[in-house]
C-alpha cells in the first residue's frame, strides 16, 4: 500500500470555512423557514457584480481569443508583461516604491500563493504567525511537516504563536526571540487592525536584524482609508531585502470566483542554503511557477489589466465605498447593542467581543439560530480568537441592514 501524507492527520477538523458551511446547511434543512432568512456574513465572499470595465475587457479577450490571428495558447506562466507591469507601475512606481515588472508574478489566488510559497522554504525554519491568524498559514505549514501535532485550544507544536489581543490593538509585537519566517496581514483578517509605519518599520528591522523573511499578505491593502498607514510593505527602507508580499484582485475587484492575484519577490530577496551560503529566492519561485502551474487565462488577466484603467479605479473605489458603508453600519449596530468591537474602518472585517461567558462557537450557535445570520467564531483563528467574532462586510447593503436590525433586537 502506498503512504499517504501523515501530516495531513494532524489537521484539526476541516478548513474553518467549509465547516461553518457544513453547519448551516445541516441547520437550513432541519429548519427551512429560518432557511429562507439565513444572512450569510461568515466568509468574506464579495457579492456586487463585476466592474463593467473588467466585463468589457474580458468580453474584448474572449473575441480574441476567437480569431486565428490573436488567439493564444499557453501563456507566460509569470503573467502577461501587459497585466505584470500594470501592477508594478500602478501599485508600486507610481507610489514611489521600486519594483520591477518582472518581480511580479501574476496566479490565481494570494490563498494559493500563501501556501505555495513554502515550495521554495526549507524545512527546518523557525515560523511564526499572528494569533489570531488566517488559517491558511497555519495549515500549510501542518501539510508540509513544519509542526507537531495541535494541543486543546488548537495551537501546532513547533510554530510560535504572536499574540494580538486588546492589549495591542490586534497587532502584534516584535519578538524577542527570532523567527526564520515571520508571516503578517494587514489589513488583518480576521481582526481588521491596520499596522502603522513605526510598528512595520520595527517589523522590517527585525527581520533584518534576524535575517528573517516576512510573508506580508496585503489582500485587503484597497481598503486601507487611513492616509498615514502603509499599503505595501516595500514603503517600508530595507523591506525588498527581506519581505515577499501577497496581493489579491478578490477584494478590490470582486475576482473570488473570477481569480487573479499576484506575488512579489524581490530580486534582492535571499535566503540560505543547506550548506550555509546565501541565494536569492527570485529563481526559485520562477521555477516554482514554469513548473507547476501554467498561469492565468488570458480573459482573466485582461479583465485584471482593465482594474487599472480610469473606468476601472472608479469603479473599484465605488465597491470599496459600497463595502465599508456596509461595515459602517455593522459596527454602529454593534456598539448600540453594547458589544465591544474593532475592524471595520480600514478593513472589511468586524471584530467584536462576544458578551462575557459566552465563546466563539456558542455566539456563532445563537446569531445561526436566533438571528439567523452567519458569523464566523474567533476560536477558528486560533485560541486568541476565543471570545470574539469576526462579521464580514461583503454583502448587499439591504442584506446588512438587516442584520444590523436583527443584532440590535438579539440584544
Ligand atoms: C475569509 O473569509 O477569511 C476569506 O474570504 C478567506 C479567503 O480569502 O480565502
Amino acid at each position: 500500500m502506498a503512504f499517504l501524507n501523515d501530516n495531513y492527520l494532524k489537521l484539526r477538523a476541516g478548513y474553518l470555512f467549509p465547516e461553518i458551511a457544513r453547519r448551516v446547511t445541516a441547520f437550513c434543512s432541519a429548519n427551512p423557514d429560518a432557511a429562507k432568512r439565513m444572512i450569510r456574513c461568515g466568509i468574506g465572499d464579495v457579492t456586487e457584480p463585476l466592474p463593467e470595465a473588467v466585463r468589457n475587457a474580458m468580453h474584448k479577450a474572449v473575441d480574441e481569443m476567437g480569431v486565428r490571428d490573436s488567439f493564444r495558447g499557453y501563456g507566460p506562466e509569470q503573467g502577461y508583461e501587459f497585466l505584470r507591469n500594470a501592477i508594478a507601475q500602478n501599485d508600486y512606481r507610481a507610489h514611489g516604491i521600486e519594483v520591477a515588472d518582472d518581480e511580479i508574478f501574476v496566479s490565481d489566488g494570494s490563498k494559493c500563493d500563501c501556501g505555495n510559497i513554502l515550495d521554495i522554504l526549507g524545512d527546518k525554519n523557525v515560523i511564526a504567525v499572528m494569533d489570531p491568524v488566517y488559517p491558511v498559514y497555519v495549515d500549510t505549514n501542518v501539510m508540509a511537516g513544519h509542526t507537531g501535532p495541535a494541543n486543546e485550544a488548537g495551537a501546532y507544536a513547533g510554530l510560535k504563536y504572536l499574540p494580538c489581543n486588546e492589549a495591542n490593538d490586534f497587532v502584534a509585537d516584535v519578538p524577542s526571540e527570532r523567527a526564520d519566517i515571520v508571516y503578517l496581514c494587514f489589513p488583518n483578517n480576521p481582526t481588521g487592525s491596520v499596522a502603522t509605519r513605526a510598528q512595520l518599520t520595527a517589523w522590517v528591522e527585525y527581520a533584518l536584524k534576524n535575517d528573517t523573511i516576512l510573508l506580508y499578505d496585503a489582500a485587503y491593502e484597497a481598503y486601507i482609508h487611513d492616509p498615514e498607514i502603509p499599503h505595501s510593505i516595500y514603503e517600508i527602507p530595507g523591506a525588498r531585502e527581506c519581505a515577499i508580499e501577497f496581493r489579491s484582485f478578490s477584494k478590490n475587484g470582486g475576482f473570488t470566483g473570477t481569480r487573479c492575484a499576484f506575488t512579489v519577490v524581490p530580486k534582492s530577496l535571499k535566503a540560505c542554503t543547506a550548506s550555509g551560503e546565501s541565494h536569492p529566492l527570485h529563481p526559485l519561485w520562477n521555477r516554482r511557477m514554469t513548473t507547476k502551474f501554467n498561469g492565468v487565462s488570458y480573459i482573466v488577466q485582461r479583465g485584471a489589466e482593465a482594474l487599472y484603467s480610469a473606468e476601472g479605479k472608479s469603479e473599484v473605489s465605488a465597491l470599496i465605498s459600497h463595502y465599508m458603508g456596509n461595515a459602517a453600519i455593522l459596527r454602529q449596530a454593534v456598539s448600540q447593542a453594547e458589544l465591544k468591537v474593532w475592524g471595520g474602518v480600514n478593513a472589511p472585517y468586524i471584530w467584536v467581543k462576544t458578551p462575557s461567558g459566552t465563546s466563539s462557537w456558542e455566539m456563532f450557535d445563537r446569531m445561526l439560530h436566533e438571528a439567523n445570520v452567519v458569523i464566523t467564531p474567533g476560536s477558528g483563528f486560533g485560541s486568541a480568537g476565543e471570545g470574539y467574532f469576526r462579521i464580514s462586510a461583503f454583502n448587499s447593503r439591504a442584506n446588512v441592514e438587516e442584520v444590523a436590525r436583527r443584532i440590535l433586537a438579539l440584544r
